[in-house]
């Protein structure tokens, strides 16, 4: 296991941002509604990339990984099982029931399992594909579904936290292949969500409405393979502009969207950044001398994401005054707040709120990460931290941040590592 020691930086210059691994991983699973060759590129190269290709090959796709490019194609012999070995790494894998059902009839995925950040239940994806016509029995810890024909309904999608990502990715690829219309409401507004439908329009699938609560979708018999190029990580690209304000280090971020961003620079600038956008989306970010409190809620896109609670949290542990975070989406994803408040942080929390009295500095310490955003936030922590600070378990990272050493390094952050 591996840890990075990290020495309080300065950062200066221009970062790329890579392709969104929560979009690359729902359009991976698409994949399996189609037996032609997809070619997927600007995917990037990270650990729950590699665990969805292990997945997809145990299913009968053969996969070639290089260069960003992924080429998908089909072996004759199918198989509709994703084992819990694979599942338990990752719960994203449970978006290839919808796929796997609406291909081949059936499917047996493991149910994914507890999760550091919260409850993740998976109700609404079986009341979405429930709605489709599929029988499902949970056994044995697996979700088994089986159907003689899917067809379009009138699904409402909405749950107690309000939409949800994978479920509407999960019901939305089954909707294609199933006879007739389907209306999903209370749908995911996710650019993710959004990039996934047109992948599947690209496929040949009759959809509309993405982007939107309300989703609109004709099935089709058959769908074809294409070529589609994925959008670039909005929560990398906020993990930088987070980054930037922490340490009160002007960057440059190349290769973001940065209209999948509107929340979060209307925060950034709230704390006190000032942030261009300049011809070819580049964004151009200045924090201030001294950063200012804020308080956040997060909510299901167009809201504040809740995958850059952790990492603006880490600078409002900077600001001078109290900021209110409000977690709405996981109303238990606060363990990073243990290990800022071990780095001199002033950090209460009750519930879904987190109440951030502002110091003047951080002081480097040893920090254990726990999930993949609260290690991004004591990266973040610690490259604006006094003096060295080392992060324990930082696999977590390389889950869902690909070469992110090696791209804050070109920054100039002094970050190393080791072996723990
Ligand atoms: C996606 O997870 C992302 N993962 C998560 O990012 C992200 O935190 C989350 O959306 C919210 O934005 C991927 O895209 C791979 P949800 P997902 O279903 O789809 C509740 C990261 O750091 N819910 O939108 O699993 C759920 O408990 C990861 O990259 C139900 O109640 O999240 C949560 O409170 C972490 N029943 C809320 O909805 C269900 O059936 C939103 O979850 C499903 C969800």
């Amino acid at each position: 296991m591996d840890k990075f020691v990290v020495h309080q930086s300065r950062l200066s210059g221009q970062v790329k941002i890579s392709g969104s691994k929560n979009t690359a991983l729902p359009v991976m699973a698409a994949t399996l509604l189609t037996d032609q060759i997809c070619v997927i590129s600007n995917v990037p190269d990270l650990k729950d990339i590699k665990t969805m290709i292990g997945i997809l090959e145990g299913l009968g796709k053969k996969i070639k990984f290089s260069k960003n490019i992924l080429t998908i194609k089909s072996k004759k012999n199918k198989n509709f099982i994703a084992p819990y070995k694979l599942v338990r790494t990752m719960r994203a894998s449970f978006c290839c029931l919808g796929p796997l059902l609406a291909k081949l009839k059936k499917a047996k995925v493991a149910l994914p399992g507890g999760c550091i950040i919260g409850p993740r239940p998976v109700d609404l994806h079986i009341k979405g594909l429930r709605n489709l016509g599929a029988n499902i029995i949970i056994e044995n810890g697996y979700c088994q579904a089986k159907t003689k024909k899917l067809k379009g309904a009138h699904i409402y999608l909405g749950g107690a936290f309000g939409s949800s990502v994978l479920a509407t990715a999960n019901v939305l690829m089954a909707a294609a292949l199933a006879e007739g219309e389907s209306i999903i409401e209370h749908a995911a507004c996710e650019p993710e969500i959004e990039c996934l439908a047109l992948f599947l329009k690209k496929m040949g699938a009759k959809i509309e409405g993405e982007g939107t609560p309300i989703l609109k979708v004709i099935g089709v018999k058959k769908l074809s393979g294409c070529e589609f190029k994925i959008i670039a990580d909005r929560i990398e690209a906020g993990t930088f502009i987070a980054a930037s304000l922490a340490t009160k280090s002007p960057i440059i971020i190349k290769g973001a969207n940065p209209s999948h961003l509107t929340s979060v620079i209307e925060v950034a600038k709230k704390i006190g950044a000032s942030i261009k956008i300049g011809k070819d989306s580049t964004i151009f970010v200045k924090p201030a001398k001294r950063l200012k409190p804020v308080n956040i809620t997060t909510l299901p896109y167009p809201g504040f994401p809740t995958d850059l609670q952790a990492q603006f949290m880490a600078c409002l542990c900077l600001a001078k005054g109290i900021s209110l975070i409000t977690e709405k989406i996981y109303p238990d994803r606060f363990m990073h707040v243990a290990e800022l408040n071990r780095m001199g942080a002033s950090i209460q929390r009750n519930g879904p709120y987190a109440i951030i009295e502002g110091k003047e500095k951080l002081y480097g310490a040893e920090i254990m990460a726990s999930d993949l955003r609260a290690s991004a936030a004591l990266v973040i922590a610690s490259l604006a931290a006094k003096g060295k600070s080392q992060i324990l378990r930082v696999y977590h990272i390389d889950r869902g941040y690909e070469k992110i050493r090696g791209k804050f390094g070109k920054l100039g952050a002094k970050i190393k590592r080791e072996k723990q």
